[in-house]
């Protein structure tokens, strides 16, 4: 594991008002999930977006949620059921190296890795498995907390996100985040 990941007191103190103002995971969710889809949520934390992901999803859809520490995938098994959603959402702890959703390659609709990244080690590999996971054509939106990385930081994942086999659609704007909408491509018929 790296040594910055956020300790599971900490993902308590995610869960505020202040950042659903600001940080508000319906607005920002909203142009990329859809009724009955399957979406990858990777370092879920404690899920204040794969909770509103699994209402948009709907009855149809499924939210997996991805975590390097299983106390954060229990509070969020936890607020699932409290919120009715625990049917929608499947939780799957990661090693610190691989997100290791093995036989599912190609099947995820749409990815949210959300101020994560940089507390993975090895971005390259996470990074080549969430594209691997994703269907073509579709989306990771990856964003990254401006107080803990560096815009040549920043620049350096989205490269990286790129040797992967992405390709950068947009930045789209989020608060306190520098962020970019990456596509899968689709696949080409001869
Ligand atoms: C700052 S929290 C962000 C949580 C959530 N995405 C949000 O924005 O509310 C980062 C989360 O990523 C998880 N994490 C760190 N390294 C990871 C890895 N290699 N694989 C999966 N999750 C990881 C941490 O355990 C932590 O829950």
């Amino acid at each position: 594991m790296a040594e910055h990941v956020c300790p599971v007191w900490a993902g308590h103190f995610l869960a505020n008002r202040l950042r659903k103002l600001l940080q508000n995971p319906c607005r920002i969710l909203a142009p990329y999930v859809r009724p009955g889809q399957t979406i990858l949520d990777v370092g879920s934390a404690m899920g204040d977006f794969s909770l509103p992901m699994a209402e948009m999803v709907g009855p149809e859809g499924k939210v997996v949620c991805v975590d390097v520490q299983s106390g954060m995938l229990k509070v969020l098994r936890r607020r699932a059921t409290g919120a009715g959603l625990a049917e929608r959402i499947e939780t799957h702890l990661s090693t610190a190296d691989s997100i290791g959703l093995r036989g599912r390659d190609g099947t995820f609709d749409f990815a949210l890795a959300f101020t994560m990244l940089h507390e993975v080690g090895n971005q390259a590999n996470f990074l080549r498995e969430i594209h691997q996971l994703l269907k073509p054509g579709a989306h990771l939106l990856l964003t990254e907390p401006i107080q803990h990385v560096s815009r040549p930081e920043f620049d350096r994942t989205v490269s990286t996100a790129q040797q992967a086999g992405f390709s950068v659609t947009n930045h789209p704007p989020i608060r306190l985040s520098q962020s970019v909408l990456l596509t899968k491509p689709a696949e080409r018929h001869p």
